[in-house]
């Protein structure tokens, strides 16, 4: 494997998902493979899981790390090509990158949606720069469009908690206060959409993802309707998508937040969310503190899928 940014780029998903439980069952067992090997991670935005998990998994592998906050300490980077750089950016990201892919085998890349406009956002500028540039294998900590490890871990969580070959799994939409990307559900999506689940994805009027990324998934707009016999609710809140309310917040329908009420009308299912979660808007504290709340073991295996993309990268390099 090259480059991580999507689902596509594993191959053969059931051969990565065994990759992946053998990875979990001795973490150790791949401890030499990355020796005198870098793993560089820039990050443009916050993060905690994906900084520590991946950081993690790269040590397991024996890499050595470094992490760089863009906006605490590095120098200002522009990202447009043709600028007059007379502004407050010292630094273009087409002299940035090449340099940094000098210190480094691995690069990994956080670059979230700028919501300024959509085309850009869904042409990926930042990471197929980091692509194109820096002659490195570049990993996604997630892009404008999509967070494909954590989708990773997702699907590692649902293989290993369902009950049923086809378990039914429910994207649901739920109110925050911010404008977020579409990234995680996008991905969620896809990676669904991979598998042969049945998957559903409910939202309010307004919240259309990209038909490119719901493919095959049901689309329903009756949230109760929609949890009817899910075996897993992975609750989201995610921007508006159509062209004219990119990047708005259309509603902050508390009627929308997961509670015990809408879980009894599953099938005693499993609760997800990816972290960072809004309690009492997203979810309430009663069902994220249940024993079917599976938002820790989701966040543990973002360790596990991290190893699995970096241990593929550095078996080609
Ligand atoms: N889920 C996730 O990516 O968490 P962080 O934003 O903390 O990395």
């Amino acid at each position: 494997m090259r480059h991580f940014t999507n689902v596509h780029d594993l191959g053969n998903l059931q051969l990565a998902l065994q990759e992946a439980f053998d990875i979990k069952a001795d973490r150790y067992k791949y401890c030499e493979l990355g020796k005198n090997k870098t793993l560089m991670m820039i990050f443009f935005n916050s993060s905690l899981r994906t900084r520590l998990s991946t950081q993690k998994a790269a040590m397991n592998l024996g890499m050595n790390v470094m992490v760089l906050d863009v906006n605490q300490g590095a120098w200002k980077l522009e990202t447009e090509r043709g600028v007059v750089m007379d502004g407050d950016k010292p630094e273009h990201l087409l002299e940035a990158i090449p340099v940094m892919s000098c210190y480094c085998d691995i690069i990994g890349v956080r670059s979230f949606a700028r919501f300024e406009n959509r085309r850009d956002d869904y042409e990926e500028k930042i990471l197929n720069q980091f692509i194109q540039y820096s002659s490195r294998p570049v990993i996604s900590m997630e892009s404008a469009t999509r967070h494909p490890l954590q989708s990773f871990a997702d699907l590692i969580t649902i293989e290993e908690y369902k009950k049923t070959d086809r378990p039914k799994v429910v994207m649901s939409w739920a109110p925050h206060p911010k404008s977020l990307p579409q990234a995680v559900p996008n991905s969620f999506a896809e990676w669904m959409n991979a598998t042969d689940y049945e998957f559903v994805i409910t939202h309010p009027k307004g919240y259309e993802l990209d038909p490119a990324f719901v493919g095959n998934a049901r689309v329903e707009y009756d949230q109760e309707k929609a949890f009817e016999g899910a075996d897993f609710i992975y609750a989201k809140n995610w921007s508006a998508y159509n062209e004219s309310d990119y990047g708005k917040v259309l509603s902050k329908d508390m009627s929308w937040t997961v509670d015990e009420r809408k879980m009894k009308l599953t099938n005693n299912a499993y609760f997800m969310h990816c972290l960072p979660v809004r309690r009492n808007m997203i979810v309430t504290d009663d069902v994220i503190e249940s024993e079917n709340s599976l938002v820790i073991p989701e966040a543990a295996n973002r360790e596990i899928s991290a190893q699995t993309v970096l241990k593929k990268i550095l078996e080609s390099l």
